[in-house]
């Protein structure tokens, strides 16, 4: 048996999907114990130039993939539709999903959780947050008992790498923003990093995976960094301070309140040395305490990390887990 993947998307993540699936084959055919294959690629634009292999089929019709024989689709495009639509289809199909998309994962989520679980396929969203720091797995299979009380997180890499450019090394907050683009950390329309959306989408994604619920949208205070001048920057690290992108999800008296906004934390806060890129997620729990794990939040690789990761997982379970008794 060989895995057959097609890839939804070639921008930054799916190229970095392309690349590591080339990159890492020895370890993931080892892994899996069988070859992988990519059948299909969907893309905007048929005539752009790309770096890819001619006998890789190409096509800007959804439909051509699903008349292939997919095992796994890998869906790397922006916004919620037709991310949704796509992913809807493949599941009804019967074939595995993995999605690297925060917005449409958001708010479709649940219902995309619900539509896999009727049809026994898996869904992998693990890049949809702190690109390949591994969170949300950790947080759903590794915490079942324990109750957690408050997260505090840094979601967005491109806000949090301009806000330290701008602290470390006054930089302008327009330079520092091309400097996340050049480094292929920001989204095809940065408004959403910088305004606070996108690490809003995050924050709903750990609220629902961690409460099974999220605070009504409209009830979330969101803030992004798009007003935060050198000068504040500058009097806070006279106090000590840093200024973060602070995305809070918290349950309090059986609802989740959440908010994302711009806070100065002083160097005991454990967000304080998350800089750069780096995402981090503060989690307060009633039997472990508090902890925090921290790491790239975006990037090419970062990202593609976490889409073979859950694909790996995914085949992994489908193909092995029945021998497996100790993980
Ligand atoms: N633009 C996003 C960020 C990419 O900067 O965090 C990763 O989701």
């Amino acid at each position: 048996m060989t895995i057959k993947i097609a890839i939804l998307g070639l921008g930054t993540v799916g190229q970095g999907v392309y690349e590591t699936l080339l990159s890492h084959d020895q370890y993931i055919s080892e892994k899996l114990g069988t070859d992988t294959e990519l059948v299909g690629v969907l893309v905007n634009d048929s005539l752009k130039q790309r770096n890819l292999p001619n006998h890789i089929p190409i096509t800007t019709n959804y439909h051509d993939i699903l008349s292939k024989d997919v095992d796994v689709i890998i869906e790397a495009t922006v916004g919620d539709h037709p991310a949704f639509e796509y992913l809807s289809q493949a599941i009804q199909k019967g074939i595995h999903v993995i999605t690297a998309n925060k917005a449409m994962f958001a708010r479709y989520g649940k219902q995309l959780i619900e539509k896999a679980t009727e049809n026994q396929v898996h869904i992998g969203y693990e890049a949809t947050t702190a690109s390949g720091t591994p969170i949300l797995r950790t947080l759903k299979q590794l915490l079942q008992v324990n109750q957690i009380e408050k997260m505090e997180a840094i979601l967005n890499g491109t806000s949090n790498y301009i806000l330290t450019e701008m602290t470390m090394n006054h930089t302008t907050f327009e330079e520092a923003l091309v400097q996340a683009q050049e480094k292929g950390f920001a989204e095809a329309n940065p408004s959403n990093d910088v305004d606070g959306n996108d690490a809003f989408y995050k924050s709903m994604i750990l609220s629902q995976l961690v409460y099974d619920l999220q605070p009504n949208w409209e009830d979330v205070y969101r803030e992004g960094i798009g007003e935060i001048s050198n000068e504040q920057i500058q009097h806070a690290a006279q106090r000590g301070q840093k200024i973060k992108h602070i995305a809070t999800v918290e349950m309090r008296n059986g609802e989740v309140a959440a908010s994302i906004q711009p806070m100065q934390i002083d160097d005991e806060h454990p967000l304080y040395s998350v800089d750069g890129v780096n995402n981090g997620i503060t989690v307060h729990t009633d039997l472990l305490g508090t902890f925090t794990l921290t790491g790239p939040g975006a990037g090419k690789l970062p990202t593609a990390s976490a889409i073979i990761e859950d694909l790996v997982y995914v085949f992994h379970k489908e193909i092995k887990l029945e021998k497996q008794y100790i993980y």
